[in-house]
C-alpha cells in the first residue's frame, strides 16, 4: 500500500469518525426535539379539550339557569300542577337536544319527566345536584353517572343508547363484566324560586355522553382540524366512563369507532384510580399515540371518567427515522465523495512518483536514456528534474568512461601487437647478429694494425654490438625473466651499480651524494635484476645532466607501511609535463635516433612490479628529476623463489 493511500485512509477515518458522531448527535437531538415538540403539543392539547368540555358543561349551566327561572314553570309549581308546564319542559328538551329534562318539587320529589312522563313520584333528594341545587339556591353543572335503573326512569331511550357491549382490549385491567349498563352524565340542576326568593322546586336535565360522538369530533375537529397521517386521523379524542370508552373516535381496525374498548390497566391505575393526569406515548387499540389524560370528577371530587386526545406517534417516529436517515445519507454522501476526491489527489500524487520509481529502476538496469515527464512545478516537480539531470550526468559519466576504456584497450591491444612484433623481429635477428659481431671481431685480430681497412672494420663491429646490445633489452623486455629472489641489502646492491659505472667518463664531473639508511632491513629481491633496474636510473639522471651535475641517492626504511625505500634525484634537465605519464611506456624515447631504445624504464617497471613493488616519478623542468622505488621488507620466508 502506497504511503499515499495510507495518508488518505488516515483523513478518511478521521471524517467519518467525525460525521458519524456529527449525525448521531444529530439525529439524537432532533428526535428527543421532535419528540419534545409532540409532548407539548399533547398538553396544550388536553387543555384545550378540557376547555371544549367545559364549554359544553357552562352551557348546560346557562340553559338550566334561564328554564328555571321561566314564569311558566314557576307559575305550575305554584299553582300545585307541575303538568301545566310539561309542553313547554318537552320543548326545551327536544330543541336542546337534551337526554333529559325533570323537575322535582322543594324536597326533591320528582313532580315532572320530559323524557318519560309517566313515572314521577320518586324523591331524588339524593342526588347529588339536585341536592347542591336545593342547599345553594345556585345552579350547579357537573359530570356524573347514571345507573342503568336511572336511566331508564329518566328516560328510557337511554338506557338503550347507554348500553355497550365490552369489547376484549389488550392491556386493559381484568374486569368479568361484559356490558356497560351505565351512562357518563354531563347534568345541570338549577333551583326553582317563588316570587319571594324561596325555593319551590329543582329543574335538573343533561346529556347522556355515552355514545355522543359530537363532543369528542368537535375536539378532534378544532385541535386537529382533519389533519391525516397514512390514511389515519392524526389526532383523537375520548370520553371514558370509568375505563371503558363510551364516545369516541379512535377507530378500530374494521374503521368503526372503538365504542366499548377499555385503556390500559396503567392508565387507568393512574388517572382514575390516583386522579393523576396522564401524559405520555400509550397504545391505543392499535396504535401509538402520544397520549393525554385527565380525570373527570364527580361535584364530590370522585373519578367518574377520564377525557382523553392523543396524537399518532407514526408521524413523529417517522420524522426522527427519517432525519437520522437523511443524516446519515449526507454523511455517506459526504465520505464517497471525501474517498473519490481523495482517490483523484492521492493518484495525482502517487502517479508521478511511481514513474519515478520506474524510471530510477530502469536507469539502475542501465537504461540511461530514461527521462520522467515533469508535469508539476511543485516539489515532485523539482524531484522529477533533478532525476532527469542526473540520469543525463550519468549517462555522460558512462559514455566517457566507455571512450576512455575503448582507448585503453586499443592501446594495449596496439602495444601487444607492437611487443610481439618486435619479440619476434628480435628473435630473428639475433642469430644473424651474433654472426656479424663475430666475424667483425674475428676479421679485426686478423688485421694488422696499420691495415687500411680496419677503420671500417671497427665500425662494422661496434654498430654490431650496439645491434646487439639492442637486441638482448628487446628480449628482456619480451620475455622477462623469473626473479631469483634473495635477502639482501639494498645498499649494498646499490653501491655496486655505482662501482660499475665511476670510472665511465659520464660520470667524471658528477657528484654522487649518499644518504643510507643505516639500519635498513634486509629485503627480499633478485640482486641483478634490482641492479639493472638502478643501473638504468642512474645512467638516465648522467644523461639527463649532460655529464655534470649532482645525483643525491637515499635509502630509508619506513616502519609504519613497511617498506624500504630508494630514491634517485638529479640535476636535469627534468621531464616535461605531459611526457611524466608516458616515460613508463615501451618504446618512449626523447633521445636521439641511435641513442636510447626507451625500453630501460619499461623494464625497470616490470622488474619492480614482479617484487611486489613501485617505482613513481617527481620532475621539475629546469630544477630535476626524482625517481623513488619502494620494495616490501621482510617475508624472507617466503622470498625465495
Ligand atoms: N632522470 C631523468 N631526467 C630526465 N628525463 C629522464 C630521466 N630518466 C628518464 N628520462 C626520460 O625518460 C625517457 C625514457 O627513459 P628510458 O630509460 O626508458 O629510455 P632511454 O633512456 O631513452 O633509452 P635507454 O634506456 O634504452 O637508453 C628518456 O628518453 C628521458 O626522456
Ligand atoms: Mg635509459
Amino acid at each position: 500500500m502506497s504511503r499515499f493511500v495510507k495518508l488518505m485512509l488516515a483523513f478518511l477515518a478521521i471524517i467519518l469518525l467525525l460525521s458519524a458522531t456529527f449525525s448521531g448527535v444529530a439525529a439524537f437531538l432532533i428526535g428527543s426535539r421532535v419528540l419534545s415538540e409532540a409532548e407539548n403539543r399533547v398538553e396544550s392539547d388536553l387543555d384545550a379539550a378540557q376547555e371544549i368540555y367545559d364549554c359544553y358543561s357552562s352551557s348546560l349551566y346557562d340553559l338550566m339557569r334561564l328554564s328555571a327561572d321561566r314564569f311558566y314553570l314557576r307559575n305550575a309549581l305554584l299553582a300545585g300542577q307541575a303538568s301545566l308546564a310539561y309542553g313547554e319542559i318537552l320543548g326545551t328538551m327536544l330543541r336542546e337536544d337534551l337526554d333529559f329534562l325533570t323537575v322535582t318539587d322543594a324536597e326533591g320529589t320528582v313532580v315532572l319527566r320530559a323524557g318519560n312522563t309517566g313515572v314521577v313520584g320518586d324523591s331524588q333528594a339524593a342526588d347529588g345536584l339536585v341536592a347542591a341545587a336545593l342547599q345553594t339556591l345556585e345552579p350547579v353543572v357537573g359530570t356524573t353517572v347514571f345507573g342503568a335503573g336511572r336511566l331508564s326512569r329518566e328516560a328510557p331511550a337511554m338506557a338503550e343508547q347507554a348500553r355497550i357491549g365490552l369489547v376484549e382490549t389488550r392491556g386493559a385491567r381484568p374486569i368479568e363484566t361484559t356490558v356497560e349498563t351505565s351512562g357518563l352524565m354531563l347534568v345541570a340542576a338549577a333551583p326553582i324560586a317563588d316570587y319571594g326568593g324561596r325555593p319551590i322546586g329543582v329543574l335538573y336535565g343533561g346529556l347522556l355522553l355515552n355514545r355522543r360522538f359530537d363532543i369528542v369530533d368537535r375536539i378532534k375537529d378544532t385541535l386537529f382540524r382533519g389533519e391525516q397521517y397514512g390514511g389515519a386521523d392524526i389526532g383523537t379524542a375520548t370520553l371514558f366512563l370509568d375505563d371503558v370508552r363510551v364516545a369516541t373516535n379512535v377507530l378500530t381496525e374494521d374503521g368503526s369507532r372503538a365504542v366499548g374498548t377499555r385503556v390500559s390497566e396503567e392508565v387507568y391505575q393512574r388517572v382514575v384510580v390516583e386522579g393523576e393526569p396522564w401524559l405520555d406515548r400509550a397504545y391505543v387499540v392499535k396504535d401509538w399515540y402520544l397520549t393525554g389524560y385527565t380525570p373527570l370528577r364527580r361535584l364530590d371530587g370522585e373519578v367518574v371518567g377520564m377525557l382523553y386526545v392523543g396524537i399518532l406517534e407514526r408521524p413523529y417516529t417517522d420524522l426522527k427515522t427519517s432525519s437520522t436517515w437523511l443524516f446519515i445519507a449526507i454523511t455517506l454522501g459526504g465520505v464517497l465523495g471525501a474517498v473519490g476526491i481523495s482517490l483523484v489527489i492521492s493518484r495525482r500524487l502517487s502517479t508521478p512518483v511511481r514513474a519515478l520509481v520506474k524510471a530510477s529502476r530502469r536507469v539502475a538496469e542501465g537504461e540511461l536514456g530514461t527521462r520522467v515527464k515533469v508535469t508539476t512545478r511543485d516539489e515532485i516537480g523539482e524531484l522529477a528534474r533533478a532525476f532527469n539531470s542526473m540520469a543525463a550526468a550519468l549517462a555522460a559519466r558512462d559514455e566517457q568512461l566507455r571512450e576512455l576504456a575503448r582507448k585503453k584497450i586499443m592501446e594495449s591491444e596496439r602495444l601487444a601487437v607492437v611487443g610481439q612484433l618486435a619479440a619476434d623481429v628480435a628473435h630473428e635477428l639475433n642469430n644473424p647478429l651474433q654472426g656479424i659481431v663475430t666475424y667483425s671481431h674475428l676479421l679485426l685480430e686478423r688485421m694488422g694494425p696499420d691495415d687500411p681497412q680496419r677503420g671500417s672494420v671497427e665500425k662494422i663491429a661496434n654498430q654490431a654490438n650496439r645491434c646487439a646490445t639492442i637486441i638482448r633489452a628487446l628480449l628482456d623486455f619480451s620475455r622477462p625473466k623469473k626473479p631469483h629472489k634473495k635477502a639482501a641489502n639494498l645498499n649494498a646492491v646499490i653501491e655496486e651499480c655505482f662501482s660499475l659505472v665511476e670510472d665511465r667518463a659520464l660520470f667524471h664531473n658528477i657528484e654522487v651524494v649518499r644518504d643510507y639508511a643505516d639500519d635498513l632491513p634486509e629485503a627480499v629481491l633478485d640482486p641483478a635484476q634490482m641492479q639493472q633496474v638502478f643501473m638504468n636510473l642512474i645512467i638516465n639522471a648522467a644523461e639527463a645532466m649532460g655529464g655534470a651535475g649532482r645525483l643525491s641517492v637515499a635509502t630509508r626504511a619506513d616502519a609504519e607501511h613497511r617498506v624500504i625505500q630508494a630514491s634517485f634525484g638529479d640535476s636535469g634537465h627534468g621531464i616535461r609535463e605531459e611526457d611524466l605519464g608516458r616515460i613508463f611506456d615501451p618504446f618512449f624515447t626523447t633521445k636521439e635516433v641511435g641513442h636510447g631504445t626507451g625500453l630501460g624504464l619499461a623494464i625497470s617497471f616490470g622488474i619492480v612490479k614482479e617484487h611486489g613493488g613501485t617505482i613513481t616519478v617527481e620532475s621539475e623542468m629546469g630544477v630535476g628529476t626524482t625517481f623513488t622505488i619502494e620494495l616490501p621488507w621482510g617475508r624472507a620466508e617466503e622470498g625465495e623463489s
